[in-house]
């Protein structure tokens, strides 16, 4: 408490909040939206559109970028544009945003769910072959927080078992696996640009593959499926209106300027972090892992995950009470009350990434935190246990 005149001030009232997010648009953007207002370019066309798909699949060594209204989107029409047929099966993680296994179900296929591994958090990739049967069509590799899922083990079971593989790297931009980047690996793979993604649009997502009628596919499924070439208002197939704007791609086109900088800011918060949290490996954290063999994290959020359900309630209330946001950890699939209604997933247990939705959360790692708001996080958490 502090005494200000005759008034006693908390002094939790006064202290800024430290958003889980924070995020920083100070390239072009503004130039560019002030583009798109002043030359009357604001829907669905305009040049930025075809500018942004350019470079970012370039960026990521893709043929094509079809660029959409955001990531849950780019995965509904990668899903359709794979050909998953109502009946087939396709393999996701278990430990994953609702996103991968709306698409499937939306398609009216199956969703086939994967335990996570303990250490990476993604997706045990040691489970996948036991889950594949005859009715597998896909699997859907999911990369989680900022280490990349071992492709590797998974491009080899597409192969044997004729499996297309999507790649959801909606998380991942800048994020590479084994020197090629995240979005190189799929037959088709997506990208979200939410706004606490490395690349932002506010909202907004793209789809990358390499195929030209896979690509002209997802343009048509993207745009309520017009006929690209046909008479207009005449439609074979059902579509969707998925589209980004020209103004989301200004922004995106601006922010991708400036990937390499939001990259280092990630990599820096990590190392922050890792240093001055340490001391939570004492009170039973596990904290992320910085390498693998395949990939340095990039630490899209900074995860941690303590010993227990009533530990991690504790330290949750107890930064909330400091202003400083935290996020829970992804819900399991086989979990959700939406699924349970489908009956889908009945009596499944999975015991890693049960532990992993009950116990982690992360703490604030936008790109936009400055040092005095990091140095803020870890004092309070250490505060916590002293
Ligand atoms: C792994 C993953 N897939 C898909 C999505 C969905 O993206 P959006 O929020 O743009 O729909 C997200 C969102 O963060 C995500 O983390």
């Amino acid at each position: 408490m502090q005494i200000h005149g005759e008034y006693v001030i908390s002094y939790k009232s006064m202290i800024k909040q430290i958003p889980v997010n924070s995020f920083q648009l100070n390239g072009n953007e503004k130039k560019y939206i002030n583009d798109c207002i002043d030359s009357g370019w604001i829907s669905g066309e305009g040049h930025y559109i075809e500018k942004f798909e350019n470079q970012f699949s370039q960026y990521v060594g893709r043929n094509f970028g079809i660029a959409v209204s955001n990531g849950s989107a780019a995965l509904d029409i990668a899903v359709l544009a794979a050909q998953i047929e109502p009946g087939d099966e396709v393999i996701i993680p278990t430990f994953t945003i609702i996103s991968p296994a709306l698409s499937i179900v939306k398609a009216g296929a199956i969703p086939v769910l994967v335990d996570s591994d303990p250490i990476t958090w993604n997706m045990d990739v040691t489970q996948v072959e036991a889950k594949i049967t005859s009715k597998t069509k896909a699997i859907i590799a999911v990369h989680i927080y900022g280490l990349p899922i071992n492709m590797e083990p998974l491009l080899q079971l597409a192969k044997k078992y004729n499996l297309k593989i999507i790649e959801d790297a909606a998380e991942m931009q800048g994020q590479s696996y084994n020197e090629k980047k995240c979005g190189s690996f799929g037959v088709i793979s997506t990208f979200s640009f939410y706004a606490n993604k490395l690349i932002t649009t506010g909202e907004g997502g793209m789809i990358v593959c390499d195929d030209p009628a896979i690509a002209k596919h997802c343009k048509k499924l993207r745009n309520l499926a017009f006929e690209p070439e046909g008479p207009r208002f005449i439609h074979y197939e059902i579509g969707y209106n998925y589209r980004m704007t020209n103004m989301q791609a200004a922004l995106g086109l601006a922010q991708l300027e400036q990937v390499n900088t939001s990259i280092t800011k990630k990599h820096s918060i990590g190392k922050y972090y890792n240093q001055n949290l340490h001391f939570l490996l004492q009170h039973g954290y596990q904290l992320p892992l910085s390498t693998t063999t395949y990939a340095a994290n990039i630490y899209w959020v900074y995860g941690v995950v303590a010993r227990d359900e009533q530990e991690k309630q504790k330290i949750v209330t107890h930064l909330k009470e400091y202003k400083i946001g935290t996020r829970p950890f992804f819900w399991c699939m086989h979990e959700q009350p939406v699924f349970k209604k489908l009956n889908l997933f009945d009596g499944q247990q999975f015991p890693v990434a049960e532990k992993l939705a009950r116990c982690g959360f992360y703490i604030p790692s936008g790109i936009g935190l400055t040092d005095d708001e990091l140095e803020v996080v870890t004092k309070t958490m250490r505060d916590f246990y002293e």
